[in-house]
């Protein structure tokens, strides 16, 4: 039995963060810690540079590989987060839809940061997906997990111009700039109001 997690409204923002692989925006969000929030644990679902990051910061860290049974891989990954006692999970560059289990637990103080506008090109081949389909502007969004897929309720959002002759790694080289500032700037708004977040942009 889990109970559920009630910090002073007042107190600095536990934040986990989930990471799948280069971990830059788990380096901005390390680099943007302050009296605001505090990253208390990495979470992983591979090893990847992100723990390594999050090692050399001495944060902890924890990987958590999935097996033949996703829903027990997500009874897994919810003990790891929930071992951190966070008052907000951040999914950046989390490549794994979180399930159920997890949704039970966190849902509501989960966030997913996105390299599109949404509700436009979600999914994991967004920055592919916009060059693709010729957008002349793309961008960022951070939104809340639900359970859907980048379905969630928006939190903010700002635009990257597509330029002439972008291929799939320089637009999302200069959206992962603007993500970096958006999510350090959303988790530095973040409150907990109960088993809520308010989030004061
Ligand atoms: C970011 O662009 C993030 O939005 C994206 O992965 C990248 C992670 O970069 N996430 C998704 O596409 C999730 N659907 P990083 O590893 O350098 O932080």
């Amino acid at each position: 039995m889990t109970t559920p997690h009630q910090p002073a409204a007042s107190a600095r923002l536990n934040v986990v963060v989930l990471v799948s692989g280069t971990g830059s925006l788990l380096q901005a969000i390390l680099d943007g810690q302050d009296e605001r929030y505090g990253v208390v644990k990495v979470v992983a679902d591979v090893p990847c540079q992100g723990i390594e990051r999050a090692q050399a910061a001495g944060i902890a860290t924890e990987v958590v590989e999935m097996g033949a049974d996703r829903a027990e891989w997500n009874k897994r990954l919810v003990a790891a987060v929930d071992s951190a006692q966070p008052d907000v999970v951040v999914s950046a560059g989390f490549m794994k839809i979180l399930g159920k289990d997890f949704l039970a637990r966190f849902e509501g103080r989960t966030i997913n940061t996105h390299p599109a506008l949404l509700p436009a090109f979600k999914g994991a081949h967004g920055v592919r997906d916009a060059l693709a389909y010729g957008a002349k502007v793309t961008g960022s969004t951070v939104h809340f997990v639900d359970a859907g897929v980048d379905t969630g309720a928006i939190i903010a959002q700002e635009p990257v111009r597509v330029l002439p002759g972008d291929d799939e790694a320089s637009l999302h080289e200069r959206i992962k700039v603007v993500e970096r500032e958006l999510i350090v700037a959303v988790l530095r708004a973040t409150r907990v109001k109960g088993e809520e977040l308010s989030i004061q942009l």
